[in-house]
C-alpha cells in the first residue's frame, strides 16, 4: 500500500499538507503522521476518514526517536511514494545572549532530525516517488537575529538541490518549499510576535495554499518552490545580490 511520511503533522502546515496529500496524490492510502502531541495527531487522523494513519509521538530531537523509527520501518517495510519533512522549529535572538539548548534544538531537528529521517526511510522509497522538505525564505540570504535558523534552512534548500541529483537515477524528485511567514504556532513559539519590526510588515502566505501550491510543485518534480510573487523576487534578488550586502538590509 502506498505509503506518506508526514513530519510535523500535529500542527500548522505539516498538518494543512497531511490533510491535502489526498487532492494531489489520490492513489496514496496509507499515512504515517509524525511529531510529540500524540493527541493532536490522532485528532488528525480521525479527520482523514478512509486512509489507514499510524500516529508516531516521536521526539525528533532526541536520537532515540531515529532508531524507533528504523524499527518501526523494518518491521512494517511500508512502499514510501512521499516523504514530507515539515518539523521545524526557529527561535528570534543573537547568538551570544539566547540560550544554548534553544540554538541547539534548532540544528537538531531542522538539519539533524531531516537529514535522518530521509536516510531512514530512502531505502523504503521505490522509483517515482517524492520527498518534500519544508524550507523557508529565510534560506535565501543569512537573516541577523535569526542567524541559526536561516543557516538551519539554508541547509535544508543546498541539501534538497545534491539529493535532488543523486536520487535523479532512482527517478525520485526532491522538492524544497520556500514560505514566507504563516500564521502558525511558530511565531509565538520563536517569540517573534510583537519582537520583530520586519515580521509586522512582511505580508503573510495562507498555510493552506502554500500546501497546495508545494505538494503540486513536489507531484511536478520541482526542486525549490517558493510562494507569492513577492518572495520569487527576493529569491532571484538574493541571487544576483553578494549575501554580505544583502544582509545588512534583511534584519529580523
Ligand atoms: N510559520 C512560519 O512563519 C514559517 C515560515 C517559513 C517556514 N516555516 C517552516 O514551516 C515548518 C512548519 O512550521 P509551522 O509554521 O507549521 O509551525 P508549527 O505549527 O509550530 O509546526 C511545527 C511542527 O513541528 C513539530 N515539532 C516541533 N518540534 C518537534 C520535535 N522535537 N519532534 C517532532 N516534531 C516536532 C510540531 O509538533 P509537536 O509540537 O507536536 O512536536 C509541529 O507539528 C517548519 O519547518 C518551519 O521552519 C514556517
Amino acid at each position: 500500500m502506498k505509503t506518506a511520511i508526514i513530519t510535523g503533522a500535529s500542527s500548522g502546515l505539516g498538518r494543512e499538507l497531511a490533510r491535502q496529500i489526498e487532492d494531489v496524490f489520490p492513489d496514496i492510502a496509507c499515512y504515517w503522521l509524525i511529531a510529540r502531541r500524540e493527541d493532536r495527531l490522532e485528532s488528525l487522523a480521525i479527520s482523514l476518514p478512509g486512509r489507514h494513519t499510524t500516529c508516531l509521538a516521536l521526539d525528533l530531537c532526541d536520537p532515540m526517536s531515529f532508531v524507533s523509527l528504523k524499527d518501526r520501518l523494518a518491521e512494517e517495510k511500508p512502499e514510501v511514494s512521499l516523504l514530507v519533512n515539515c518539523a521545524g522549529c526557529g527561535y528570534l535572538g543573537r547568538v551570544g545572549e539566547m540560550d544554548t539548548a534553544s540554538q541547539t534544538r534548532m540544528v537538531d531537528l531542522n538539519v539533524r532530525a531531516l537529514t535522518a529521517v530521509t536516510n531512514l526511510v530512502l531505502p523504503y522509497m521505490p522509483e517515482g516517488g517524492h520527498i518534500l522538505n519544508v524550507s523557508s525564505i529565510a534560506s535565501f540570504c543569512p537573516n541577523p537575529r535569526m542567524t541559526v535558523y536561516s543557516s538551519t534552512k539554508a541547509y535544508v534548500s543546498h541539501f534538497t538541490v545534491g539529493l535532488n541529483e543523486e536520487l535523479r537515477r532512482r527517478k525520485v524528485s526532491v522538492t524544497a518549499v520556500c514560505p514566507g511567514p504563516m500564521a502558525t504556532e511558530f511565531l509565538p513559539l520563536a517569540g517573534i510576535t510583537g519582537r520583530s519590526s520586519t515580521f509586522e510588515f512582511l505580508p503573510y502566505c495562507d498555510q493552506v495554499r502554500v500546501a497546495g501550491g508545494a505538494l503540486r510543485a513536489a507531484k511536478a518534480g520541482r526542486t525549490i518552490y517558493t510562494p507569492k510573487l513577492l518572495y520569487k523576487f527576493y529569491r532571484l534578488l538574493a541571487k544576483l545580490t553578494p549575501s554580505q550586502l544583502l544582509v545588512k538590509f534583511v534584519k529580523t
